[in-house]
């Protein structure tokens, strides 16, 4: 592809160093590109609709093979584009080498990695929708159940568990945005910029961006070839999205505890211990913690690698790929693994100690005017002496109110039931029933 210039052909120890296979999984992307330039090149009159047709038949060919996984590498093709030309050359002959006409391999990567990344944040999208619905149906599933729900690990009000697992669901929502959003930037066209300058050949850019479906072209060439922030925005958009599943599968570690027994998951997707015959392990929970931390390793890596670059290309980018499919394929993955572990679940929580039930009882006495300063004191006060003699909140006698606050009623010891106070609350979007419907209905209509 290059060697015109060169007295002897590359070393072995070259090839080894510089060839990286991974960009094989931009065969279609590649092709689609060269589809377009193609037809871009036959409509500025750079190629006749003779090589046009013969051009576009073998690229239509390759596309196939690709499809049916028949396309074969070889060991001398140096990366995805050179092997798509040499292929090329196989089918349609010497007109192939019309192909690469006022382009580069640097525009072009760089259109290949925008087509995969527009097609895989479809993908992710359509996933992330799936595992809000999945968290949706556990929501549902759990009906009324009312857990603890914690700050600092330590239990502070009562929530339904149907609260607690739309959180996710509302986290998903914005993951779902940012791949959403980061859409319009992936959504331009580099092809034309060629290597870094342009072309003293008539291309018409805008025609490429169209026949690609693009909703813009590169306004400046140079940074056309250069930018990969889109590929740092989209790893981004992964790592956060994994960081989400990761915080779930931190919860589903815990909560399949002996000591928490909030949640039993199929046997089928939980595994044994070599030693103790008695263990069920969530490997599932465990491996996606365990893939979001590497997957923000990634995610720094992209940006380190962009950081010191001198405009335009360097060959450093050509390692943007590995560190973006490893931490695309880790969110795809555990988005499906996730979703499995999810709807497997079985929830039986235990209930929340009254203790979560505190602030309700500090809210009886601001309700009759008592400022709530006071009013915290004054539960403090009371929970402290019940602990001191082994009691807790649900023990509280009228005596025991009246010692700390004369204004406490004997009706607020109803309030010491963690449902009840479940039942009382009433903020807007707050850990009550009626806000667990609604967000069901929010979800609902977002995700049909
Ligand atoms: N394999 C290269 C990469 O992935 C393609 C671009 C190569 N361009 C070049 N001028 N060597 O970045």
């Amino acid at each position: 592809m290059w060697g015109g210039g060169f007295a002897e052909g590359p070393d072995e120890l070259l090839w080894r160093f510089t060839v990286d296979h991974s960009d094989r999984r931009l065969l279609l992307d590649d092709v689609t590109g060269s589809l377009a330039h193609v037809a871009m090149l036959g409509a500025a009159g750079l190629l006749s609709p003779g090589e046009v047709e013969a051009l576009t038949r073998g690229l239509k060919a390759i596309e196939a093979e690709a499809g049916a996984g028949s396309f074969s590498f070889k060991d001398s093709d140096e990366d995805v584009h050179s092997a798509v030309e040499r292929r090329l050359g196989e089918l349609v002959g010497e007109v192939a080498g019309k192909l690469h006409t006022g382009r580069s391999r640097n525009d072009q990567v760089a259109l290949d990695l925008r087509l995969y990344l527009r097609r895989s944040a479809e993908e992710r999208v359509a996933q992330l929708r799936g595992f809000a619905l999945t968290m949706a149906a556990a929501a549902e599933s759990v009906g009324e159940t009312v857990v603890a729900g914690y700050t600092h690990l330590q239990q502070a009000q009562a929530v339904p568990l149907a609260h607690h697992l739309l959180a996710y669901a509302s986290a998903a929502l914005r993951d779902i945005e940012r791949f959403e959003d980061l859409g319009r930037r992936l959504d331009v066209s580099p092809l034309g910029a060629g290597a870094l300058g342009g072309s003293s050949l008539p291309l018409d850019p805008d025609r490429s961006a169209r026949l690609l479906g693009m909703a813009n072209r590169f306004v400046n060439s140079m940074d056309a070839v250069a930018a990969r922030d889109h590929v740092s925005e989209y790893a981004f958009a992964c790592a956060q999205a994994l960081v989400h599943l990761s915080r779930l599968a931190e919860e589903c570690v815990l909560w399949t505890t002996t000591e928490f027994g909030w949640i039993t998951f199929s046997d089928a997707l939980t595994t044994g211990s070599s030693a103790m015959p008695h263990k069920k392990n969530p490997d599932i929970a465990e491996l996606t913690r365990g893939r979001a931390a590497i997957a923000i390793g990634h995610l720094t890596g992209l940006m380190g690698l962009q950081k010191g670059l001198p405009m335009t290309y360097n060959r450093d980018l050509q390692e943007d790929k590995a560190a973006l499919f490893a931490i695309d394929d880790a969110l795809a993955g555990a988005l499906e693994a996730m979703g499995a572990l999810i709807r497997s679940a079985e929830f039986h929580p235990s209930l929340p100690d009254s203790s979560v039930t505190a602030l309700d009882l500090a809210e009886a006495l601001v309700e009759r005017g008592v400022p709530f300063r006071e009013a915290h004191e004054a539960v403090g006060a009371l929970v402290a002496s019940l602990i001191a003699d082994g009691r807790t909140l649900s023990a509280a006698t009228t005596e025991d109110l009246d010692a700390v606050d004369l204004r406490f009623e004997p009706a607020d010891l109803a309030l010491t039931e963690p449902v009840e106070s479940v039942r009382r609350r009433r903020s807007t979007g707050g850990a009550s029933f009626a806000s667990v419907r609604e967000q069901l209905r929010t979800l609902r209509d977002r995700l049909g």
